[in-house]
Order: structure tokens, then C-alpha cells, then sequence
């Protein structure tokens, strides 16, 4: 029998009797671990070697945690200054116990709920007693932290004795501080089998591999004696944890090719803007409470002078008198001072009515489909499912004559690109469009329906004004929903922000 060098170098080393991990195995041949795994895998394969694979749990110190090895933990230090302030025949202020022992920053704290909490002493009224019967030394988490250590400077695992010192809630504990962090490991272990003994025995002849293929090869000719390393796509191979696109940018450009393949061209304009585009042509009326304060962040700039006035009348006689035959209009006052006012979009549909009145130099033709995918800004409350600025997924369909089912249409197909159906529709009211619907769908963990959208077919009070005589229907659909029903996220927090989870936005899928 003839194998590549290293795998004859693994079967050598590997042993009928004893299990042999790939790190012995390593040591013994000289070659890397890596090396030595994908050869056992290879000669198991072939039915020479068994592998046996055992996952750990193992228990590493974070920077902090080997910080209080050296130091002490905040809240020991804490009690050896109160011993030295005499802390145990009176209560003693809290402010020079804390600078007694040498606290600071976030220490403070720290040690300030860690101390009653050890029975360390008490706290009341801004002052610091010592129970005097505490033992600081004997103190569990203290030990397990040290054994750590000992175990990271020892040179094999068994040094460091955790066992003795470990039980779960004290390690659980250290992982909630933030002081030790749990990993797993895995350790691969080669023995032979009978058919490894038997090609053993029989002899093994090594043969040359080669795994590149080099130019002084090709040129000497020396290609066709050798033998080449055969690829194994299943053994396992280091994780690399390069930089990649963030899960909400990946299905931001994902919801692009989508409607791109729809036949919707892309919009593209200012995230501050003037109310006039914002609002007025929107048919909102200039006291309705989404153009106060409390929703709109106005921005402290010139007012907003590059837009056509002829565009700028008709709105205005949209709003005070009406526009089209049953229309009526506001009858309230309207400035044009506060329409050039100048604030940061609350949605994008800013940009269809820049798109509509031709100033964007869309074609206007009907039938037509436009879209962007942008971001908005409101001032809301931040929660579960709201954030301050966030993705709008804007679009809209001009046509000669559009109807519900259109619409309702447009979003089945649209979403149904994304794995999501039964998307459910709800009856709404927008200034500007008549119907209106809000868009439902199922969050896949939860089960409950969440909003993920707006939508209807534009009021001829919006349409009139800007020039356009035929149907258009329209919508708002938020990328951050969307990107919850994909991802199976409960928190729109979790997709970015700081509580977003490192290894979720590792491992994230944008399904479709
Ligand atoms: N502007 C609406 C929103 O932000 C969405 C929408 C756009 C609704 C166009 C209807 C028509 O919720």
C-alpha cells in the first residue's frame, strides 16, 4: 500500500491500544494540527484510523478578570480599606473607604454591590461597615479566577485544578461579571483499527504528494510522477471571522434586485429636505401633529429657496381650496414661509413627490415603477420595535388604472421573494391616500403579527398638483421589519446598535 507522507507519519504514530490526540500526534510527528487532522480524516476514510471527537467546555479569563488576579477584586480591596479605615467597631463614610482603596471609575460601583452581596459588610446612608468574621481569602469566585490563571502560565491543562475550586453558579456569576468567558473545544483522538494493523504490518510505502501545482513542476516535467493531495471539502478547517456586509445591508440590496427585477428604477435625494416635499405635496395639513416638534427634526438652516413656484401655488390652492371636483381643501391657514423650512425626511415619500413633479427628471410616461431604498428619521421612542432612524423601502407604480389588487398584488409577489406569505392587510388612514392599508406579517418566533408596512393608492389632491392625471399607488415599507421576519430577530435592536450580538451578525443568513 502506498499513502502520502503524512498520513503515513499519522498511522506510525497512532496506536491500537491508546487513544492519541491530534496535538500528541502533532508533537511526536513534527507536523501542524492542522495537518494532522485532515490526514486522520483521509485514513479513516479509508478505514485505517478511528476518530473520535469529544466537544469541552472551557472556561478563559477576560482582560478584566486577569486584571483583579493582579489587583483583587473591587470589592476585596474594598473590604481590606474598610478593615484599615476601622470600619468594624463603627460605620465609616463610603467615599474615603473608596479612595483608601484605590477605586476608580466603574470599579466603585462595582464593588459597591459586590460587598454586601459576599457578606462582605453593609452599606446604609453613605456609610461603610465591615463584618469582621469575613473571610475575603476564602471567597469563591477569588478562587476560581486564581486557578485560571495558574492554569493559563502551566503548561498542561491538569496543573490548573478547577474542579476543586469551580461549582456553576460561582462560574456562572464570573461569566455575568464579565470576568470569564465560556469557549468549547474540541478534541479529536486517533486509534488504529484492525485494517490500520494489517496495512501496518504488510508495510506501508510513502508516496511523494504534492499539493500545488508549481511552475518548476510543469517545467521539468516532474508532474507526471507525482501524486497529488486530494482535496477534503468535509474536514474541518479554522474558522476565519473576516470582516463581511452587515445583515441589514445585505438585504437592503437584496430588496434592490428584487424590485430592480420587478422593473422599478431607483430614486435618489436629500435626507434633509424641504416640509414643502416632506409634507405639503402630501396633502398633510400644516397643523397635523406629525409637523410638530415632538415627531420632526427640524434642522436650524436657510429656508429651502430652489422650488418652482408654479408647483408651489397649486399645492397651496390644494390645501386652502380644494383640488378636483369633490375636493375641499384645508380651509387653514398655510405658509409658505414654514413649507421652504427645512428638517430631516420622516419618510421618503419626499422623494416620490420629487420624482412626480418631474424636478428629478424621471420619465413620466405612465406606466411607470420607482423605488429607493433610504433612510428616515423620526423622533420616537426607542423600543423593541422602533428606532430613530431607520430604513424606508419607498415605492411607486403609475399607471392608467390601478386598484387594490394591484397593490395587494405588488406586495404578495414582493415579499413571496423573501420566503414571507400571508402578508396581511388592515384598513388605514393617510392624508394622502385613499384607501390606505397597513401591511401585517408572522414574526417566526413569536408568532404575532407586526407591522411591516403602509401603503395605498394616491389622492388626486396629491396627483393634481404635481402634473399627473393617471393613477399612481404607493407605499412605505420599513427594511428592519422585513429584516426581523428573515432573521427571525425579536428586537430590532439585536440587527445593529450596541446590543446587537457579535456572533449573530457573524452567522446572520438573508434568506430568499
Ligand atoms: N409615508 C408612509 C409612511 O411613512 C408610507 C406611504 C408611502 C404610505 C406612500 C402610502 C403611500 O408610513
Amino acid at each position: 500500500m502506498r499513502l502520502p507522507k503524512r498520513q503515513l507519519a499519522v498511522l506510525e504514530s497512532a496506536s491500537a491500544t491508546d487513544e492519541r490526540t491530534v496535538e500528541e500526534i502533532a508533537a511526536e510527528t513534527g507536523l501542524k494540527p492542522a495537518t494532522v487532522t485532515g490526514a486522520a480524516f483521509d485514513l479513516r476514510d479509508d478505514g485505517l484510523v478511528a476518530v473520535d471527537e469529544r466537544t469541552a467546555e472551557t472556561l478563559e479569563l477576560t482582560d478584566e478578570g486577569r486584571r483583579y488576579v493582579d489587583d483583587g477584586l473591587p470589592e476585596t480591596r474594598l473590604y481590606r480599606a474598610a478593615l484599615d479605615a476601622g470600619a468594624v467597631d463603627e460605620p465609616v463614610p463610603m467615599g474615603a473607604v473608596i479612595g483608601r482603596a484605590e477605586l476608580d471609575g466603574p470599579e466603585v460601583d462595582i464593588a459597591l454591590s459586590n460587598f454586601p452581596r459576599k457578606g462582605f459588610g453593609a452599606i446604609d446612608s453613605g456609610e461603610l461597615t465591615a463584618d469582621p468574621d469575613a473571610d475575603v481569602d476564602a471567597d469563591p469566585e477569588a478562587a476560581v479566577l486564581a486557578a485560571l490563571a495558574a492554569g493559563e502560565d502551566a503548561t498542561t491543562a491538569d496543573d490548573a485544578d478547577l474542579s476543586a475550586v469551580a461549582d456553576e453558579a460561582t462560574v456562572g456569576r464570573l461569566v455575568d461579571r464579565g470576568l470569564v468567558e465560556r469557549a468549547s473545544s474540541t478534541t479529536r483522538s486517533i486509534t488504529l483499527t484492525d485494517d490500520g494493523v494489517d496495512a501496518l504490518m504488510t508495510g506501508v510505502e510513502a508516496a511523494e504528494t504534492v499539493s500545488e501545482l508549481t511552475p518548476e513542476l510543469l517545467a521539468s516535467g516532474e508532474w507526471r510522477d507525482v501524486e497529488f493531495a486530494a482535496y477534503n471539502v468535509e474536514a474541518d478547517a479554522p474558522a476565519i471571522e473576516g470582516g463581511r456586509k452587515h445583515v441589514l445591508r445585505e438585504t437592503a440590496d437584496r430588496v434592490k434586485d428584487v424590485l430592480v427585477g420587478m422593473g422599478f428604477q431607483e430614486m435618489e435625494g436629500p435626507h434633509a429636505d424641504s416640509d414643502f416635499w416632506i409634507n405639503d405635496c402630501l396633502f398633510m395639513p400644516q397643523d397635523h401633529p406629525a409637523r410638530t416638534h415632538w415627531d420632526r427634526f427640524a434642522l436650524d438652516v436657510d429656508p429651502m429657496e430652489a422650488i418652482p413656484d408654479e408647483l408651489i401655488r397649486r399645492v397651496e390652492a390644494a390645501h386652502r381650496d380644494g383640488w378636483g371636483i369633490d375636493g375641499d381643501g384645508y380651509h387653514s391657514p398655510w405658509s409658505e414661509e414654514f413649507a421652504r423650512e427645512v428638517a430631516l425626511r420622516g419618510h421618503t415619500t419626499s422623494l416620490s413627490m420629487r420624482y412626480l413633479s418631474g424636478i428629478a427628471g424621471a420619465e413620466l410616461e405612465p406606466p411607470q415603477r420607482y423605488f429607493s431604498v433610504e433612510k428616515v428619521y423620526r423622533n420616537d421612542t426607542l423600543d423593541p420595535t422602533h428606532l430613530l432612524e431607520f430604513f424606508q423601502i419607498e415605492g411607486w407604480v403609475m399607471a392608467e388604472d390601478l386598484s387594490v389588487r394591484d397593490l395587494m398584488g405588488t406586495f404578495e409577489e414582493f415579499y413571496r421573494q423573501f420566503g414571507i406569505e400571508g402578508i396581511r392587510f388592515k384598513p388605514h388612514y393617510n392624508p394622502y391616500t385613499e384607501p390606505s392599508f397597513e401591511l401585517f406579517g408572522e414574526h417566526p418566533e413569536t408568532g404575532e403579527e407586526i407591522e411591516i408596512g403602509n401603503s395605498g393608492i394616491f389622492r388626486e389632491e396629491v396627483t393634481g398638483p404635481l402634473g399627473v392625471d393617471c393613477d399612481v399607488m404607493a407605499w412605505g415599507l420599513a427594511l428592519e421589519r422585513l429584516a426581523m421576519l428573515t432573521t427571525g430577530a425579536e428586537d430590532i435592536r439585536d440587527l445593529h446598535g450596541t446590543l446587537a450580538d457579535i456572533e449573530f451578525l457573524r452567522n446572520a443568513e438573508v434568506t430568499y
